[in-house]
C-alpha cells in the first residue's frame, strides 16, 4: 500500500509564506538563532513533535465534555483508566509535562552525590539530575556510533556496561536506571523489549529502581512490532504493556505520544515512594488528581492515548517518515539510519564538510534550511552540547554534528515534507556555499535555547 493517512482534515490554519529577504531580516533580527524567532516566521515548523500534534474532532469534542472540578473529576478518571490499561501501574498522577514529573521523582527518590543510569538522559532530565546534585550517566549501546548502519535497535542500553556498573564500584550511588523509548538524545532510535527485560532483570537483581522515560513509547512498540522478530504480529498496545510491566514505573511528557498539547504522568508501582511523590505533586503542580492540569488537557490526553497507539495511525507516521528519510537521502543529505518516526537526524558534519565543529555545521545547516524555505530545526551538535570557553570558542565538540527534524504528528502533509526534501537537496547541490557561524552572546545555563551568533562566510567568499 502506498502512503495514506488514516484521517483527513476539517480544520485548517494557513502557514506564513515569506520570502527570502523577510527571512534573511527575521534570522539577523533573531540573532542567528532560530529559538528566537516569532513563530509567523516560520513557514515549516519542524522545531519538535512536542506540544505541536492535531487534535482529533473526538479530542475538542471531549475537551467540551470535561469536568472542571477540583478534586475527583470525572476526567482524571478517564485519563487514570487509559493510562492504568496500559501501564498496569497503580499509582497515576497527571502533571504539566514531562520535566514536572521528572523533578518530582528526582526529589523523591534521590539524595545528592547518587547517579543515574541511561541510554541516554534527555536535556531536562539530566539538567534536574544535576540540580538535586546527582549525576547523569549515559550508556548509549555500541552499536548507536555508528550512525550509517541499519541495526533495527540502535537505542538500547548497553547492557555489558550496566552490569559493569552495577557491579562495580560506584555501584552504591546508583539510585535509578531509566531507559528513554524512544532514545531521542540518541537518533530517535527504538528500544527492544529484549534490552529492556535484560536491563529490568540486572536492575531487579541489584536492587535498583527501572524507571521507562515513556515520551514517545507507542513509537517505540510500534518499531518493536515491525523489527523485533518475536514481537511481529502483536499490537503496538500490547507491546507497551509489556514495556510497561518490565519498570517500576514510568515518567513520560504527553506532548508526544498523548497528542496533547500540554501534560504528563508520573506513574509508579511503589506505594511508600508514591506517597512522597504525591505530597510533591501537591505542592508543586496541583491536587493528585489534576496536576497542573484542565479537566479539558485529560480529557484529550486519555484520547490521545488512545489513539496514538492505533497501528494504522502510526503505520501512516512511520511511512511519512521513511518517506522523507529516502527523499533526503537520495539528495545526498545522510540520516541517522535507519529512520524511526518522531525525526529524522541530519548529518550536517558530513554534509558541510568545509566547516570544522567550531564554526557550527549543524547550526549553520538549520540556519540554512530557515533562509532557503523558511524551515525550523533543531541543531543537536557542538552548540547544544559541545563546551565554549570564556571567550565562546569551542573546546569541546560534540561527537556528531546533528540537526533535527522533528514531524508534528497529524500536522504536515506528503507535499510539506516534498517542499523540505526539495529545500534540503538545494542546499546539498552547493553545501560549500553555506556559511559557518561563531557565538557572540551566550548565557551560561541551556546556551542553545538564548545564545546570539553571527555568520562567518567561507574563504574566498564575501
Ligand atoms: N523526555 C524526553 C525523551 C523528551 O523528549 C522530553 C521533551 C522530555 C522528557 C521533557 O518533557 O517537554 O514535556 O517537559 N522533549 C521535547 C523535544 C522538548 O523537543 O524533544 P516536557
Amino acid at each position: 500500500m502506498g502512503l495514506m493517512e488514516p484521517y483527513r482534515i476539517k480544520v485548517i490554519e494557513p502557514i506564513p509564506i515569506t520570502t527570502r529577504a523577510q527571512r534573511e531580516q527575521a534570522l539577523a533580527r533573531a540573532g542567528y538563532n532560530p529559538f528566537n524567532l516569532r513563530a509567523d516566521e516560520v513557514t515549516i515548523d519542524l522545531l519538535t513533535d512536542s506540544g505541536t500534534g492535531a487534535l482529533s474532532a473526538e479530542q475538542q469534542a471531549a475537551s467540551l465534555r470535561a469536568d472542571e472540578s477540583y478534586a475527583g473529576a470525572r476526567s482524571f478518571y478517564r485519563f487514570r483508566d487509559v493510562v492504568e490499561d496500559l501501564t498496569s501501574y497503580p499509582h497515576i498522577y497527571p502533571v504539566h509535562q514531562g520535566r514536572a514529573a521528572e523533578r518530582i521523582l528526582f526529589t523523591a527518590l534521590l539524595s545528592p552525590g547518587q547517579i543515574s543510569i541511561s541510554n541516554t538522559h534527555f536535556d531536562t532530565t539530566r539538567a534536574n539530575l544535576e540540580l538535586l546534585g546527582c549525576a547523569a550517566r549515559d550508556l548509549p549501546c555500541q552499536e548507536a556510533r555508528d550512525l550509517d548502519s541499519a541495526e533495527p535497535f540502535k537505542g538500547n542500553i548497553d547492557l555489558v556496561r550496566l552490569e559493569e556498573v552495577l557491579t562495580g564500584p560506584d555501584a552504591r550511588a546508583v539510585g535509578l536506571v531509566v531507559v528513554t523509548i524512544t532514545n531521542n538524545g540518541g537518533g530517535g532510535q527504538p528500544v527492544s523489549l529484549a534490552n529492556l527485560t535484560a536491563a529490568s532483570a540486572l536492575c531487579r537483581r541489584h536492587g535498583v529502581p527501572f524507571f521507562l522515560d515513556a515520551a514517545r513509547f507507542a513509537e517505540n512498540a510500534w518499531l518493536v512490532t515491525q523489527r523485533e522478530g518475536a514481537y511481529a504480529g502483536r499490537t503496538p498496545r500490547e507491546v507497551a504493556r509489556l514495556a510497561f510491566e518490565r519498570a517500576d514505573g514510568c515518567l513520560a511528557s504527553l506532548k508526544k505520544d498523548g497528542i496533547g498539547h500540554i501534560g504528563g504522568l508520573l506513574a509508579l508501582r511503589d506505594d511508600a515512594l508514591a506517597k512522597k511523590c504525591e505530597g510533591l505533586l501537591i505542592a508543586t503542580e496541583g491536587f493528585r488528581t489534576y496536576g497542573g492540569l484542565a479537566g479539558r488537557d485529560l480529557e484529550m490526553l486519555a484520547l490521545g492515548l488512545l489513539e496514538a497507539t492505533e497501528p494504522e495511525y502510526l503505520r501512516a507516521r512511520a511511512e511519512m517518515t521513511a518517506y522523507l528519510a529516502a527523499l533526503v537521502t537520495r539528495a545526498g543529505v545522510d540520516i541517522v539510519a535507519p529512520p524511526g518516526l518522531h525525526a529524522l537526524y541530519l548529518n550536517a558534519g558530513r554534509l558541510l564538510r568545509h566547516l570544522p565543529p567550531d564554526r557550527f555545521p549543524g547550526h549553520a545547516l538549520a540556519c540554512e534550511l530557515y533562509l532557503a524555505g523558511g524551515i525550523r530545526c533543531l541543531e543537536l551538535g557542538s552548540l547544544f552540547l559541545g563546551a565554549l570557553d570564556e571567550v565562546r570558542t569551542l573546546i569541546t565538540p560534540a561527537p556528531h554534528e546533528l540537526v533535527r527534524i522533528a514531524i508534528p504528528r497529524r500536522v504536515y502533509t506528503q507535499s510539506h515534507l516534498e517542499y523540505v526534501a526539495a529545500t534540503l537537496a538545494a542546499i546539498a547541490r552547493h553545501p560549500e556555499r553555506v556559511p559557518g557561524y561563531r557565538v557572540i552572546e551566550a548565557p551560561a545555563l541551556l546556551r542553545h535555547f538564548s545564545c546570539r551568533l553571527e555568520p562567518v562566510m567561507p574563504v574566498g567568499r564575501t
